[in-house]
């Protein structure tokens, strides 16, 4: 597939990087982005050279959120039974690799979800994070006034959801809902230098280190554990396992096989 919305490069031979491109438009989400974008976390997911992959926007925005424009014509007949908007959301959570969020500029409705939806967030010190769906007469629909309680509680999702305030990157971090915040310049080392050093590990370990910690989402603690239990099990069954605890053991840097 060519791809006009999104650029798709490999740094390190194993560190896929997607970037947002519409500039223009602040890089408003619409039904091509996403569906490119989809297609681009597939490859890289199923690309056995690959270890992570980091998503990334512009320096001003990362995504201002679903594009208004495409939307604003739309009944509910069309996106209730044509699923327009909301198509291609979730595919982003059946990718099993981790997938970086590299946020500068904007993250607002549909961005914020979108950053929300990887496995953790790396800020840039302009980064500015908000479900603002409340000003256009609807609410945020791709999972906002679900993943954002769960990352800040539920008295800053409410803050945010209906007033449709913006947080910046201070406010996002003491909240949890960045995991690191870094200068603006720095922002891609950061990131690459996180994808980077997940990539050092073993692939089956860091799948199911992913895994183990999304179900902590889906389900009650006992459940929880027993789900982390069985995974740390199996992994006894990997040579990473053995090569990993060998290494220390022995002083020496692991060398992981993916096996
Ligand atoms: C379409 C958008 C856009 C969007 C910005 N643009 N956001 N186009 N959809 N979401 C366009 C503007 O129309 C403008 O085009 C250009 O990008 C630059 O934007 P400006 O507004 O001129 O920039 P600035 O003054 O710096 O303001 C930036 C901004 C503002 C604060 C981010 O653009 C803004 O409030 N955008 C809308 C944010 C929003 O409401 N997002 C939620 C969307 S609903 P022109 O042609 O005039 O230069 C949503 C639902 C998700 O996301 C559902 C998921 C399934």
């Amino acid at each position: 597939m060519e791809y006009e919305t999104i650029t798709l490069r490999v740094e390190a031979g194993k560190v896929g990087i997607v970037t947002l491109n519409r500039p223009k438009q602040l890089n408003a989400l619409n039904d091509q982005l996403m569906n490119e974008l989809g297609d681009a976390l597939k490859q890289l997911d199923h690309d056995d050279s690959i270890g992570c992959i980091v998503l990334t926007g512009s320096e001003k925005a990362f995504a201002a959120g679903a594009d208004i424009g495409a939307m604003a014509k739309y009944s509910f007949a069309d996106v209730y039974k044509g699923d327009y908007i909301t198509r291609n959301w979730e595919q982003i959570r059946s990718i099993r690799k981790p997938v970086i969020a590299a946020v500068s500029g904007f993250a607002l409705g549909g961005g914020c979800e979108l950053a929300m939806m990887c496995d953790f967030i790396i800020a840039a010190d302009n980064a500015k994070f908000g479900q603002p769906e409340i000003k256009l007469g609807v609410i945020p629909g791709a999972g906002g006034t679900q993943r954002l309680p769960r990352a800040v509680g539920k008295a800053k999702a409410m803050d945010m959801a209906l007033t449709g305030r913006m947080m910046d990157v201070t406010e996002a971090e003491r909240a949890g809902l960045v995991s690191r915040v870094v200068p603006l310049d720095k922002l891609m080392d950061e990131a690459l230098g996180a994808a980077l050093s997940i990539c050092d590990f073993s692939q089956i370990a860091v799948m199911a280190a992913k895994e183990s910690v999304n179900r902590a989402f889906e389900s009650g603690l006992s459940d929880g554990v027993m789900f982390e239990r069985r995974l740390f099990h199996g992994l006894f069954a990997t040579a990473d396992q053995k090569e990993g605890m060998d290494a220390f053991m022995n002083k020496r840097k692991a060398g992981f096989t993916n096996s």
